[in-house]
């Protein structure tokens, strides 16, 4: 059963909810912006998003306040032609929720949330000194989307990265980042060594999972992601398994099919694409 839904019959919080429930996860930027006065504003905004990347250039989703009246970022934006998105990290969770609070034009939500500010490289928009990345943007275009919605696109001038955020000194490494990223509800997300999942990069053009052997494309025990790491391969190894001892002692068990099943999985599930096809070309005869 699907529930299909059309956001024209639907009533503005519900369509938002919809939306925010369906575009997930979302990434937090938390965006510095010069006041007219020369305080700074800081809020949270999850329609954010990177849209590529020669030239890097960002795009966030601004709403007019429920009284009709312009957000302090868009303004500040409009008029100084630059903002700095912050990245908001596990342990910055509440003090980024409590400045999304309406606080009047004016009021320091950097102030309210205990944090602190550094200068940036190219622009006169300060940072947030506890979070782990910075991103100075030069404005390049705010597109008018509704009379409520608008879309403030952002090209990258400068990145800062805090150095332990790094993988190997090298690269943002998102373990040590600890990104917090918006769900539907009331619900956020963040990364840590439970959920960080590493895809390896085909190295041709794999076989696809029509090409698997039956028992295999049939099977209920191996999941579809089991079968399209196996369809990755382009071309998969023929020889005899290095475990085939295991395999023989598999083989003769009552439910011989099934086992040998759930020992590809495994072999799948610990990285062994390559001697889980050595198995797979050793039973097939046998198991079919
Ligand atoms: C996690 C989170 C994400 C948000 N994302 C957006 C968004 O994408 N667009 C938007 O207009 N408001 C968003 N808000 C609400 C703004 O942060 C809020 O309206 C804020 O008061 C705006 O501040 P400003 O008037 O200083 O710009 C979000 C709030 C939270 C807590």
């Amino acid at each position: 059963m699907w529930r299909t839904i059309f956001p024209e019959q639907e009533n503005p919080v519900d369509r938002h909810q919809w939306n925010i429930g369906s575009v997930v996860p979302r990434p937090i930027a938390w965006i510095t912006t010069l006041n007219e006065d020369g305080s700074v504003n800081l809020a949270p905004f999850s329609f954010f998003n990177a849209f590529s990347s020669h030239p890097p250039i960002v795009a966030v989703g601004i709403a007019l306040k429920p009284d009709g009246s312009q957000k302090d970022t868009l303004l500040n934006i409009e008029r100084t032609k630059e903002f700095v998105v912050n990245v908001v990290s596990e342990e910055l969770l509440y003090p980024m929720a409590l400045t999304s609070q309406p606080f009047p034009y004016g009021v320091s939500e950097v102030e309210k949330a205990g944090l602190t500010l550094i200068p940036s490289e190219k622009l006169k928009t300060p940072r947030v000194k506890e979070s782990p990345i910075h991103i100075e943007c030069e404005l390049l275009e705010v597109k008018q989307l509704s009379d409520r919605n608008f879309m403030v696109i952002g090209k990258v001038v400068v990145w800062h990265i805090r150095e332990d955020m790094l993988f190997k000194g090298k690269r943002p490494d998102p373990r040590r980042i600890k990104p917090v990223a918006r769900l539907g509800r009331l619900w956020y997300a963040t990364i840590d060594d439970n959920n960080l999942l590493e895809v390896p990069v085909p190295s041709g053009q794999g076989i696809g999972i029509d090409a698997l052997p039956r028992f295999i494309r049939d099977s209920k025990i191996l999941t579809l992601n089991h079968k399209a790491l196996l369809g990755m391969e382009p071309e998969p190894p023929s020889e005899e398994p290095v475990t085939k001892e295991v395999v023989e002692t598999i083989l003769q068990a009552n439910n011989a099919k099934e086992e040998v099943q759930k020992y590809i999985a495994d072999l799948i599930e610990q990285g062994n694409v390559q001697e889980a096809w050595r198995v797979i070309r050793f039973v097939e005869k046998q198991v079919c």
